[in-house]
C-alpha cells in the first residue's frame, strides 16, 4: 500500500484496485474518509502493507462523489478476451506439471489465496485459504452449502420469497425442506424467521434477487440475532455484490459473524458465466461436511482456469475489469430506465442501484403479468414475470402488483439499444388504450 501523496493531492499509485470503503460524507471530506477507511481496513486485517489502492478518481466515481469528470466509459465488449488470453498463456507456460493432474478438491491454493485477499478488501469477507472452497459457480456452491447443512442436521431451509427459481430447485435437490421467508422493500423480513422454525436461511443481502433492494441495517442485525440466538446458519448469496452504481458498497454479512454465515460468490455476473468459477467461505463447524460433500460430488472448475483467474486477480486485471463493467452496466441500466420511463411514464422501475436487472412494476389497467410475458415472448422479447419467482409459484398474499424482471446484461453490444427500444415500444403499445374501430353504417 504506497500512497504517492504530493502537496495537497490525495492520489494513489494503483492500477485501480477495488476495496470496500464506507464514507461518511457528512462529517469529513473524501481524503479524510479514505484515510479512516484505510486505517479501519488495516485494523480489521483486510488490508496489508504493500496492497495497492484505487485512485481517488476511481473511488470518487464509485462512491458518487463529485471530483471532476470521470474519463472512462468503456469498451462495450464485456469479456476481457485479450487479458484472459495473456494470463492463460502465462499459465500454460509456467504452471508446474502437477497442475495438469488431479486437483486439490478445495481448489488451487493460488486461487484460494488470491480470492481470500480480494474478497477481504472488496467485500469485507473474512476468508483464508483454509475456509475458502473453490466451486463451479454459485449454483454449485449453494448446492454444496445446502448438502453440508443437511449433513450437519439441518432439516428446514428458509428461502427468500421471491427468489430465483433455480435456488428453489437446488434446495429441493439437497434433502432440505423449504419454507418461504417473505421480502419487502427492506429485503428479507428477518423478524419472521423465528416463527418459521428454520434451521438455516439463504438470502441475497447486497441486492435481493429479484426485488433488487438492499437488506436494511436493521434487518441485517435481526438476521444475525436470529442466527446467534437459535444456532441457525445464514447462507449469503453475494451473486452480484461487485456491481453497484449509485450507492456505497454494502459489506458482506459474513464479515459481521463468520461463524454463522456461509458466504457464496461467483464470477458469473462479473466476468463470464461460462467460466464456471465460484466460491464458498464456510464457518469452521461446517468444514468437515463441506469437504465430504465436495469429495462425493467430485467436480470443480479446471485447474488451468483457476490458475488464470488467480493471476487475473493478482495482477489487478480483475479489479480493472470490474470497474469497467460497472461503467458498462450503468450505461445499459440508464438507457433502459430512460427509454422505458419516456415510453411508459406510469411504470415504476426499482432495484437498479446495483446488479444487472431491474424490477418494473406494471400500472393497473393493462394486461396481466402472464399475458404480457407471453406477448413479449411472441414479439421476441425475453422478460420474466415476478410471480415466477415466488416460492411454490404462488404470491404470498395474492394481491401483489404485477411486475416484470428485466435483465440488462444482454443482448450484447450494439443490439442492446434496439432491444431496449423494442421493449419500450412493446410496453407503450400494451398500455395505450385501444380505440375501438369505427362501426360500419
Ligand atoms: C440469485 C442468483 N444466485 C447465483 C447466480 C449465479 O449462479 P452461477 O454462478 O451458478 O452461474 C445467479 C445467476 O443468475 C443468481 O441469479
Amino acid at each position: 500500500m504506497v500512497p504517492s501523496t504530493s502537496a495537497g493531492e490525495d492520489s494513489w499509485t494503483s492500477p485501480g484496485l477495488d476495496f470496500l470503503i464506507s464514507v461518511d460524507r457528512r462529517t469529513r471530506g473524501l481524503g479524510g474518509a479514505l484515510q479512516q477507511a484505510i486505517r479501519d481496513g488495516i485494523h480489521a486485517g483486510r488490508l496489508h502493507p504493500g496492497d495497492p489502492l484505487p485512485s481517488t478518481r476511481a473511488l470518487a466515481a464509485d462512491l458518487g462523489v463529485a471530483r471532476g469528470t470521470v474519463v472512462e466509459h468503456a469498451d462495450p465488449s464485456s469479456f476481457p478476451r485479450q487479458g484472459w488470453a495473456a494470463v492463460m498463456r502465462r499459465v500454460l507456460a509456467e504452471a508446474p506439471d502437477e497442475a495438469f493432474g488431479y486437483a486439490d478438491p478445495r481448489g488451487r491454493p493460488e486461487l484460494r489465496a488470491a480470492l481470500a485477499g480480494y474478497l477481504g478488501r472488496a467485500r469485507g469477507v473474512r476468508a483464508t485459504t483454509a475456509n475458502l472452497q473453490v466451486c463451479a459457480g454459485a449454483g454449485h456452491a449453494l448446492g454444496i452449502a445446502f448438502r453440508a447443512l443437511a449433513a450437519h442436521g439441518a432439516r428446514l431451509l428458509a428461502v427468500e420469497d421471491p427468489s430465483s427459481p433455480r435456488m428453489h430447485e437446488i434446495a429441493a435437490g439437497t434433502g432440505l425442506d423449504v419454507v418461504a421467508l417473505p421480502c419487502d422493500g427492506s429485503g428479507a423480513r428477518a423478524g419472521v424467521l423465528a416463527g418459521l422454525g428454520a434451521d438455516a436461511v439463504v438470502v441475497t443481502p447486497a441486492h435481493q434477487y429479484p426485488l433488487g433492494v438492499t437488506l436494511s441495517p436493521q434487518r441485517r442485525a435481526e438476521l444475525l440475532a436470529w442466527a446467534r440466538g437459535t444456532g441457525g446458519i445464514i447462507v449469503e448469496d453475494d451473486y452480484d455484490g461487485e456491481l453497484r452504481y449509485d450507492r456505497q458498497p454494502v459489506q458482506a454479512l459474513q464479515a459481521l459473524d463468520p461463524g454463522r454465515v456461509i458466504y457464496v460468490g461467483t464470477t458469473s455476473k462479473s466476468l463470464a458465466a461460462a467460466l464456471r468459477v465460484g466460491w464458498l467461505v464456510g464457518p469452521p463447524q461446517l468444514t468437515g461436511q463441506v469437504a465430504d460433500v465436495i469429495r462425493i460430488i467430485n467436480a470443480w472448475p479446471s485447474s488451468l482456469e483457476q490458475l488464470a483467474l488467480a493471476r487475473f486477480i493478482e495482477t489487478g486485471m480483475f479489479d480493472r475489469h470490474i470497474r469497467r463493467m460497472r461503467g458498462i452496466y450503468r450505461q445499459r441500466r440508464d438507457l433502459l430506465v430512460a427509454t422505458l420511463s419516456q415510453r411508459v411514464p406510469q411504470l415504476q422501475i426499482t432495484g437498479i442501484a446495483a446488479g444487472g436487472h431491474a424490477l418494473v412494476r406494471l400500472p393497473p389497467g393493462g394486461p396481466g403479468e402472464h399475458e404480457l410475458v407471453a406477448k413479449a415472448a411472441l414479439a421476441g422479447l425475453a422478460v420474466d414475470g415476478l410471480s415466477g419467482y415466488r416460492v411454490g409459484g404462488v404470491p404470498t398474499d395474492g394481491r401483489e402488483q404485477p411486475a416484470l424482471v428485466i435483465g440488462y446484461g444482454t443482448p450484447a453490444g450494439r443490439s442492446y439499444r434496439a432491444a431496449v427500444a423494442a421493449l419500450g415500444d412493446f410496453l407503450r403499445a400494451a398500455y395505450t388504450p385501444q380505440t375501438a374501430p369505427p362501426s360500419r353504417p
